[in-house]
């Protein structure tokens, strides 16, 4: 039987439940792609590699080399760049591409949320208020705007240490790896006095617990929203992705 080849730009929660979810069709080749920033990275159910396809050329050479049927973009919302390169690819190499994409966080009426369009605007928001403790959560590749905060203490939540070159003159370093439950975030929460918290739309369960200790506490969330995005055939769930790239490939 000729296999369809199916490419996942992965990195995320939803990329590797796909992958999983498909890896064992005797229809199918499942390709997972990482970006091969984390060491020791989990591995996708199905075939996977690794690392940059070098630019939208790179990238545009590997689905032809290949012969890549369809493109299942579920990189993370913030992963933009990859996101654009995918569109500008698939285009040229003729592959179908769908875009998985988490719903974003909405606020609710009682929520005082600060939204900001990058990281520059998040500190300046930070110095304005009156945040004095604050819980950062905006992923370890991104914390060097926040350093030289003097006035300001941090807990800075990361999955694994920064670059130590960077200097929080006060702030507490918390290694951790979500999902995160709510008991524990209000634990959290009292236990180091937070009044503010710094993070990303990113959508999602496995982080959102944070956002809920503060509707509770109306305490104050400087949030980034989203990178804009091509205009794309787009799903939120898994399953939704899997029906369409039944319909694609007519895989029945
Ligand atoms: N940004 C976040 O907040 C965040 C959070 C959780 C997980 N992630 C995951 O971490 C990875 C990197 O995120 P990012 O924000 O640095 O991405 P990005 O800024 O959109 O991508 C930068 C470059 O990294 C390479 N790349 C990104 N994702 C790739 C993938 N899945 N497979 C192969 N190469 C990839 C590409 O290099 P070439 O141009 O050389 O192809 C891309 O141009 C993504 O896979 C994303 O899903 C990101």
């Amino acid at each position: 039987m000729i296999k369809k080849q199916l490419l996942i730009l992965g990195g995320t929660t939803e990329a590797y439940a796909l992958a999983e979810a498909l890896a064992l069709r005797t229809n199918l080749r499942v390709i997972t792609s990482l970006a091969g920033r984390t060491a020791q990275p989990r591995i996708p159910a199905g075939e996977w590699r690794s690392g940059g396809f070098g630019g939208v050329a790179g990238l545009t050479s590997y689905l032809r080399e290949q012969r890549i049927d369809a493109v299942i973009d579920a990189t993370h919302p913030f992963a933009a760049t990859m996101t654009w390169n995918a569109v500008e690819s698939c285009r040229a190499a003729a592959v179908p591409l769908l875009r998985l994409e988490r719903s974003a966080w909405i606020a609710a009426p009682e929520d005082r949320w600060e939204l900001v369009t990058d990281w520059a605007a998040a500190r300046a928001a930070l110095i304005a208020s009156e945040a004095q403790r604050v819980l950062l959560a905006v992923g370890r590749q991104e914390l060097a705007p926040f350093t030289e905060l003097h006035d300001i203490w941090l807990l800075i939540r990361v999955v694994t240490a920064p670059d130590s070159k960077l200097h929080f003159p006060s702030a507490q370093m918390l290694l951790a790896r979500g999902p995160f439950d709510l008991a524990n975030e209000r634990e959290l929460f009292t236990a180091h006095a937070i009044d503010t918290i710094v993070c990303k739309n990113s959508g999602g369960d496995a982080t959102a617990a944070k956002l809920q200790v503060a509707r509770e506490r109306h305490l104050r969330v400087i949030m980034r929203q989203r990178p804009s995005r091509p205009v794309q055939q787009l799903a939120t769930t898994v399953e939704e992705s899997i029906d369409w790239l039944n319909r694609q490939l007519l895989l029945y």
